[in-house]
């Protein structure tokens, strides 16, 4: 049977006898060999699919342990922002639970598959004339009005679900890999994966850190590009954010890791998401391929390793923004529902 992260990793977790036994079956996600696109960089490449997670995003692992601590405490209802994501899997997970869930998301940008997600789960939602920065500001204020639970990675919980990635890849693969490589918006995960690697490693079930490649979108790079992004721009909405809450953690995590932050542009995000589709069959959402943009850029650069581990993390599912591809490509007309007009494109 299908566990969820509490029951899988529960000893691991602060659960206690009062905490709920939540569980959309959330976690166990595949690490598949990207065996073409790591022959053509030469290395050894893995994704950790999480955009298969219930919701189709990693925000599940974390949402799961915040939503149970917070009916624990007693917490009547939630509240979160989002730029999509977190907002999709916080209506899920207190549906499930039978609260109410606030969603502040930045109206315009965030993409269609999530909104619905987030409408469908029976959230409320409010879109603001303004960006996911100041959503937040909005939520966290939201939470000391009203003692709504706020289930933003500024939640202890969330970040202490999303450990459970890295130790599923070390159950794995027996180890760490050698690099992990990964998008950054508000720069929880990254946190999250370092405190899983660091916890695993005091256990011995794994030595130490990888290096940790955070990737960022140029149009809102803040730890990459060292400078403040009050109106951050990107095709990958998911991670359009200026002023990450979790900066120092990761700043940390990447320099204890002897790791980097990069920056890619929009171009090199959607030809990554169309090479992971195109060479290995996986369809990630934009965000999620800036890990992938991120090895190609330091490939072209003589600056990837020949031969090493790498696990690359797809942290959501395509099919939540079908239109960052669509819109961007000349729409298919359709033709003569005629075999000769078939044949002479089936032979061309
Ligand atoms: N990838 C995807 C698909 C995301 O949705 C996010 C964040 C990230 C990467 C970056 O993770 O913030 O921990 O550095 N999405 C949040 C949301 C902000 O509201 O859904 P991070």
């Amino acid at each position: 049977m299908a566990q969820g992260i509490l029951r899988r990793y529960g000893e691991h977790l602060p659960i206690t006898d009062r905490t709920p036994d939540l569980s959309l079956c959330e976690g166990s996600t595949p690490l598949i060999p990207l065996i073409n696109l790591g022959r053509e960089l030469s290395v050894e490449l893995y994704a950790k699919f999480d955009g298969l997670n219930p919701t189709g995003s990693f925000k599940d692992r974390g949402m799961v342990l915040a939503v149970a601590k917070a009916l624990e405490e007693g917490a009547r209802s939630v509240v979160c922002a989002s730029t999509g994501n977190t907002s999709a899997s916080a209506a899920a997970y207190a549906a499930r639970a039978g609260i109410p869930c606030f969603v502040v998301l930045p109206a315009g940008n965030v993409a269609m598959g999530k909104l619905a997600q987030a409408i469908a789960y029976g959230a409320k939602v409010v879109p603001i004339e303004d960006n996911f920065d100041v959503a937040l500001d909005l939520a966290r204020k939201g939470a000391e009005e009203m003692g709504m639970a706020i289930v933003n990675s500024v939640n202890p919980y969330r970040l202490m679900g999303q450990r459970s990635a890295s130790w599923e890849i070390c159950d794995e693969l027996g180890d760490r890999p050698d690099w992990l490589v990964l998008p950054v918006g508000n720069a929880g995960n990254i946190s999250a994966y370092r405190e899983g690697f660091d916890y695993y490693s005091s256990l011995g079930r794994c030595s130490g850190l990888p290096r940790m490649v955070g990737v960022q979108a140029s149009g809102s790079a803040p730890l990459a590009l060292g400078r403040e992004f009050p109106e951050p721009e990107t095709v990958a909405t998911a991670i359009r954010i200026g002023r990450p809450v979790n900066a120092e953690k990761a700043k940390k995590a990447v320099s204890d890791s002897g790791g980097t932050f990069l920056a890619v542009d929009d171009d090199e995000i959607l030809k990554a998401q169309r090479l992971l589709a195109g060479r290995d069959g996986i369809f990630a959402e934009p965000a999620s391929c800036a890990g992938v943009a991120g090895l190609m850029k330091l490939k072209e650069q003589g600056e990837l390793p020949e031969g090493i581990r790498i696990v690359t993390v797809l942290t959501g599912n395509g099919l939540k923004d079908p239109d960052a591809l669509l819109s961007r490509i000349s729409p298919i007309e359709p033709v003569k529902a005629q075999w000769s007009v078939l044949e002479e494109i089936f032979r061309s």
